[in-house]
């Protein structure tokens, strides 16, 4: 009986704490302070490792030089783990394909399943990351190839230019849903600026072996040193954050049936890939002025939504991305807010794990309940944990303290990022000079 009462009591308290329209539930994973254990040390790089020994790891590196050089410290650090990453991303598509292809249903021997895959639709995915290539290739910055040159001479040739460059443009094609959001000023607990981008692909994608946090140090005129948070081998920029207080991530952004459109937005293969846009403005931008100017100066491909933060400004933006059109909001003028589903708060932007605009009340929920209080870690664990967003990468983001909260799925177990431990990173213990 007595059991019984106490269960009655933990159950409907936990009810009562589930935020209406949530249907996740708060991440209790205590927050990890792991010391960097040094790796390495090249001419113009350092790696060290976190690792709590229980599947909690993050591969840290610290490059600096022109772009070919830190893309050859940065082969010389991880050729070999990159080069396992390649592997581990094609090995991921053979599950891709079968779940897609149906193809055990008709073929059961599983050599002939590999067979097919590995010697005809890796090439067929070659032979379209190669067009997607060259189409690309005249709006591509050159910073690209010197990197991906410098990665291939570094790692002694472990690593090819031309894997690493189709394993970059598959984002060209990829759709990963994802919650933005930014949060400063009278929303925020100490009124700073945070953003956090939860990435919601798949968190049993293999590349999840070698989770990493990359500092560049670019010693060309006129560039920022910037962190990029992703997997060993991505070079260009899926979440990241610059010295100066700039920090970006990106969201899919499919069209809705029934929702206005200022101008029908259109996606296109001709242009810049988006993860060297936002690794552009990572480099270039000194403000949200300059990112402002960067995106509508850009060729644009694919259509997503964008996060950005500016600590230089003390302010966010949500961002409509397109080939064809390109609109900023801040926190007073989405022109999608619904009392009922995503009314405007001061010092807050965001956009929910949904299609927008989506009629999910769970942010709402969220914020409603901790406006004013907001926290790194109450961005990780409860967004990330009731709304059940983020499930193969979390990551939390102060551009001025220049911190990170940082979570990935778990290899080889389906454990997402959001059930998971933020690992906490100070960036300025690895910032050189
Ligand atoms: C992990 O294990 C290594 C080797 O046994 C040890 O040196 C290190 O302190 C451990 N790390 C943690 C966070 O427990
Ligand atoms: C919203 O306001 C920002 C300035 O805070 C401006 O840059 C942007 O163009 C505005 N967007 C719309 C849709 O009015």
């Amino acid at each position: 009986m007595k059991t019984f009462v106490i269960a009655s009591l933990l159950s409907a308290l936990s009810l009562a704490q589930t935020p209406a329209g949530c249907n996740g539930v708060l991440n209790t994973s205590p927050t990890l302070t792991l010391t960097p254990t040094p790796l390495k040390t090249v001419s113009n790089g350092q790696s060290w490792l976190m690792d709590d020994n229980t599947s909690n790891k993050l591969y840290i590196a610290r490059v600096s030089g022109t772009h070919y050089q830190m893309g050859h410290a940065l082969g010389e650090l991880y050729g070999e783990e990159i080069a396992k990453n390649i592997r581990n991303l094609v090995d991921y598509g053979y599950g891709m394909f079968l779940y897609y292809s149906d193809l055990e249903a008709y073929i059961g021997a599983e050599w002939i399943r590999k067979a097919i895959y590995y010697s005809v639709v890796v090439d067929v995915l070659a032979f379209i990351l190669d067009l997607n290539h060259i189409v690309t290739a005249p709006f591509t910055p050159i910073w690209f190839y010197e990197e991906m040159q410098g990665i291939q001479d570094g790692s002694r040739g472990k690593v090819k230019l031309e894997h690493l460059r189709r394993m970059n443009l598959i984002s060209e094609f990829t759709r990963a849903h994802c919650t933005v959001v930014g949060a400063w000023g009278a929303a925020t607990a100490d009124n700073k600026l945070y953003h956090l981008r939860t990435l919601d692909w798949n968190p049993e994608a293999y590349l999840n072996e070698y989770p990493s946090l990359i500092l560049y140090e670019p010693s060309i005129p006129g560039e920022q040193a910037y962190a990029e948070v992703a997997w060993l081998g991505i070079v260009g920029t899926i979440t990241g954050m610059s010295k100066i207080g700039i920090s970006i991530g990106e969201k899919v952004w499919y069209i809705k049936p029934g929702v206005q459109y200022s101008k029908y937005p259109t996606w296109s293969y001709f242009g810049e890939p988006w993860q060297l846009v936002l690794k552009d403005v990572l480099l270039k931008a000194k403000n949200m002025h300059d990112v402002e100017r960067i995106l509508t100066d850009t060729y644009r491909t694919a259509m997503i939504h964008l996060g950005v933060g500016s600590a230089v400004d003390n302010t966010f933006r949500g961002v409509e991305y397109a080939s064809n059109d390109l609109i900023f909001y801040d926190d007073q003028n989405y022109t999608r807010y619904s009392t009922d589903y995503h009314p405007q708060y001061d010092n807050l932007f965001y956009y929910d794990r949904h299609v927008q605009p989506s009629a999910s009340t769970c942010l709402k929920s969220i914020f409603d309940a901790n406006y004013g209080s907001i926290t790194p870690e109450m961005l990780y664990k409860t967004v990330g944990g009731y709304h059940k967003s983020g499930d193969a990468t979390i990551v939390v983001m102060d551009p001025a303290g220049q911190k990170m909260w940082i979570g990935f799925s778990q290899h080889m177990a389906t454990i997402n990022a959001y059930e998971r431990s933020p690992l906490y990173v100070d960036l300025t213990q690895f910032w050189g000079a």
